[in-house]
C-alpha cells in the first residue's frame, strides 16, 4: 500500500547518501595554513584567555552528555513528515559537530603553538561528545550511522586562516543562538517538546557559546582582523551564514510546525541574538530589521527554491533553469550585501556572559 510505503522509516543507506549529497552542496570539511595558525599570539588578550580556558578545563558539562535512558520509539512515533525532517535535522547537526571535531583535532595535532593546541583539544573533546550524543539518538531510532566514511571520501576545502576564524566564530555563535532560542521557546511551550534531546540544549549550547568566546579572543588578539578590507569580509561571512540558515530552515516546515515555531520569526530572533553577541568582535552589524534586508532575504529564499527545482530537470532545460536561478541567487546576495550596516564600537573586554 503506497501510504504505508511513504511513511516507512528511511534506511541507513538512504541517510548516508543524504549526508553525502548535503556535504557536496555545502562543504563542511576544511583545511588551512597551519603555520599561520602557529603565529597567532594571544598575548593581547591573555587575561581573558586564561579565565575562559580555565572554565573550559573545569569541564562543567562532563556528565551532561552521559545518557541515563534510551530514546527508543520516539522518532518512529512522529508523523512521517515531521519524522523525516527531524532526522534530516539530526543528520545535518551531527555532520556539523563531527566536521568541527575533525577539523579542531587536526589543528591540535599539527600546531606547534601551545595556546592553540590547548584550545583545540578542548574544542575536540566537546564536539566529539556532541556528535556522539546525536549518533546515539539516531541509533536508538534504529539508524546506526558512523560518519567515518565522510573523512575518507570527502575533499577538504582550503580556507585562509582569517576566514577560518570568522566562519568558526559565526558557526559557534549561531549554533548557540539556534539552540538557546529553541530551548527558551520549548520552556514556554512544553507541549511542543517532542524529543528528550531538546532537554539537553541549554548546557549543550553553553559549550558552543564558550567555543565562540575563545574564537572571539583569537580574532580580537589581532586588531587587523577587524579593520580595513576585513570589514567587508566580515560582512560577506555574516550575509552568507544568515542566508544559508534562512533558506535551509524554510525547507523544514513540518519540523518547525511541530515545535510550534514560525520559521521566519524564529530565524530573525536567532539573527538578533547572534548580532547582539557579535558586538564583542565585529565592527559592523547587519541591519536585519531593515525592510530592504528582509525583502532581499525572501528573494534569496525564492531563488534558492528555483535552484533546487532546477536539479530535478534534465538536459538543456536544466542548464537554462540553473543559469537563471544562479543569477537570481547572486543578485539576491548582492542586494543583501548592499543593505547599509550598523557601526559597532568594540568593547574593551571581549568575554560576555551567556545571558540569552
Ligand atoms: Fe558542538
Ligand atoms: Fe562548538
Amino acid at each position: 500500500m503506497p501510504a504505508v510505503a511513504m511513511s516507512a522509516m528511511p534506511t541507513t543507506e538512504v541517510l548516508k547518501q543524504q549526508i553525502v549529497d548535503e556535504t557536496i552542496l555545502s562543504p563542511r570539511f576544511y583545511t588551512t595554513d597551519f603555520a599561520a595558525l602557529d603565529r597567532i599570539d594571544v598575548g593581547p588578550v591573555r587575561d581573558e584567555w586564561e579565565v575562559l580556558l580555565a572554565q573550559m578545563e573545569a569541564d562543567p558539562n562532563r556528565l551532561h552528555f552521559r545518557r541515563r535512558d534510551r530514546f527508543t520509539g520516539i522518532v518512529e512515533a512522529l508523523e512521517p513528515d515531521v519524522r523525516d525532517e527531524f532526522i534530516a535535522f539530526l543528520l545535518s547537526s551531527m555532520t556539523s559537530e563531527f566536521s568541527g571535531c575533525i577539523f579542531y583535532s587536526e589543528i591540535a595535532r599539527r600546531t606547534t603553538n601551545p595556546d592553540i593546541r590547548r584550545l583545540m583539544r578542548l574544542l575536540t573533546r566537546d564536539e566529539s561528545r556532541h556528535a556522539g550524543f546525536i549518533r546515539d539518538s539516531l541509533k536508538d531510532a534504529g539508524l546506526p550511522i558512523s560518519l567515518d566514511f565522510l573523512t575518507r571520501a570527502k575533499k577538504h576545502h582550503y580556507f585562509r586562516p582569517k576566514f577560518i576564524l570568522y566562519a568558526t566564530y559565526l558557526s559557534e555563535k549561531i549554533g548557540y543562538a539556534r539552540y538557546i532560542a529553541i530551548c527558551r521557546h520549548l520552556e514556554a511551550h512544553p507541549e511542543n517538546n517532542f524529543h528528550p534531546l531538546f532537554d539537553r540544549f541549554e548546557e549543550w549550547c553553553n559549550d558552543e557559546y564558550r567555543h565562540g568566546e575563545a574564537i572571539a579572543l583569537l580574532i580580537r588578539a589581532d586588531p587587523k582582523l577587524t579593520r580595513g578590507v576585513n570589514r567587508l569580509w566580515i560582512r560577506f561571512f555574516l550575509v552568507s551564514v544568515y542566508a544559508t540558515m534562512y533558506c535551509r530552515d524554510h525547507m523544514r516546515p513540518a519540523l518547525h510546525r511541530a515545535m510550534g515555531l514560525d520559521i521566519t520569526n524564529y530565524d530573525y530572533q536567532v539573527f538578533k541574538i547572534c548580532s547582539d553577541i557579535s558586538r564583542q568582535v565585529f565592527p559592523i552589524l547587519l541591519d536585519t530589521d531593515n525592510p530592504k534586508f528582509r525583502d532581499a532575504m525572501e528573494a534569496m529564499r525564492l531563488a534558492s527554491l528555483r535552484l533546487e527545482a532546477a536539479r530535478e530537470k534534465a538536459g538543456l532545460r536544466k542548464l537554462i533553469a540553473r543559469a537563471g536561478a544562479s543569477a537570481a541567487v547572486g543578485w539576491a546576495f548582492l542586494r543583501l550585501l548592499s543593505v547599509r550596516t550598523k557601526a559597532n564600537a568594540l568593547p574593551a573586554r571581549v568575554l560576555h556572559p551567556a545571558t540569552w
